[in-house]
This record gives structure tokens, C-alpha cells and sequence, in this order.
């Protein structure tokens, strides 16, 4: 299918991009991986040290909450798309900066615009801040934002859920609503 093939062209142009200097200090690059039909987008911030071992995206504590959060609506890895705002792991995880994030968000932009998802989820603060320029995501995860046609929800990064058990359960909550409003969009879709 056309589709996926340039799905498979931005995925590889990502492995062996030197756009900006975390190519220096990476590993591997990571692209963003999952279902080229997937109705919800997850973004987060950067590959970890698990993912710049690996190549993919979410494999370590972080990515397993991730997994957790999405096992309780039914949902699957494979039945979702995953990526972040910026494809190369900065050095100690510091947060990517501007020039980073700049330098990246092509490959963003072609993964959304090819896949097209009901709802993009921003996961945590670097992307949504980025994204949608927001501010305080305490004050706004659970909610639902749209913007230039585009459908987002906001929530916590699941790494935030790793020391903070309340924090685990609210996250839990935002994707549960997340799941409930892609179901209600899917039923009007079919009408
Ligand atoms: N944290 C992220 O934001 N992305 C990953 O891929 C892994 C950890
Ligand atoms: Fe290229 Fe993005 Fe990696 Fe920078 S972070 S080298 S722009 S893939």
C-alpha cells in the first residue's frame, strides 16, 4: 500500500538523519513505530537509554506503564502508533531543546499527516508544550484540544507514573476518557 511505504521512507530517512547534533551522541536513531491506520497517535518527548540501545520506541519502565495504561482499554501496541517529538536520545535525557525539536518536526509532521489519527494523545509536558504551546499540564491533562483540524488529548508522561502511584491511576484515568471519546467519535463516524 502507497501508505505505508511512506510510513517505511520517513521511518528509514529518521535511522540515518544527522538533521541536528543528537546524531552525534545517538545510538540509534529511534522512529516511531505501530499501525499506519492507528486512530490514536501517542507523542512523547525523546528516546531513553533503553530506546537509543534498541532503535524503538517505549521498550523500558516507561514504555511498560504505557503498555499497562493501554492493556486496561483493550488497546495493543499494535493497534496504536507511537513516537516523540524528537527521534534521538539527548545526552544524560536532558529535555531536546528548540533547535532540536525544530530540526525534528518534519518527520512528526509526515508520520501525523500520513496516519491521520482520530485523536493525537500528547504525552507530558515537553509535548505538549510543544505542540500545542500550553502551559501547567497538571491543570490540563484530561482534556481535549483541537487545533488546525486536529484532535489532541492531553495527559502525564507515563515515566511520571513510575515513582508516583497516584499519579499511575490518574494517567490510567486520562487514557480510559481518551478511549471513551475515540469510541464516541467512531460511532458518529458510522452513522
Ligand atoms: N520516554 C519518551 O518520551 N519516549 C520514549 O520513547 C521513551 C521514554
Ligand atoms: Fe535527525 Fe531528529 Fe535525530 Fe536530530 S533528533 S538527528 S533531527 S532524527
Amino acid at each position: 500500500m502507497k501508505e505505508t511505504l511512506l510510513l517505511e521512507i520517513i521511518q528509514e530517512k529518521v535511522k540515518t538523519c544527522e538533521k541536528c547534533d543528537l546524531c552525534i551522541t545517538r545510538k540509534n536513531a529511534v522512529p516511531g513505530k505501530g499501525n499506519q491506520n492507528a486512530d490514536i497517535v501517542f507523542i512523547g518527548e525523546a528516546p531513553g537509554k533503553n530506546e537509543d540501545l534498541h532503535g524503538e520506541p517505549f521498550i523500558g519502565t516507561a514504555g511498560k506503564k504505557l503498555d499497562d495504561a493501554l492493556e486496561n482499554v483493550g488497546l495493543t501496541r499494535n493497534s496504536v502508533y507511537i513516537t516523540n517529538i524528537v527521534k534521538c536520545r539527548p545526552p544524560k535525557n536532558r529535555i531536546p531543546n528548540d533547535v532540536e525539536k525544530i530540526m525534528c518536526s518534519n518527520y512528526l509532521e509526515g508520520e501525523l499527516a500520513i496516519i491521520n489519527p482520530k485523536i493525537i494523545c500528547l504525552l507530558g509536558s515537553t509535548s505538549y508544550y510543544s505542540i500545542l504551546g500550553g502551559k501547567e499540564i497538571s491543570k490540563n491533562h484530561g482534556k481535549f484540544v483541537s487545533k488546525d483540524n486536529r484532535m489532541y488529548f492531553v495527559t502525564f508522561h507515563p515515566a511520571a507514573a513510575i515513582y508516583n502511584q497516584k499519579l499511575g491511576k490518574v494517567f490510567k484515568n486520562d487514557i480510559r476518557k481518551l478511549m471513551k471519546e475515540l469510541q464516541k467519535l467512531k460511532t458518529k463516524s458510522a452513522d
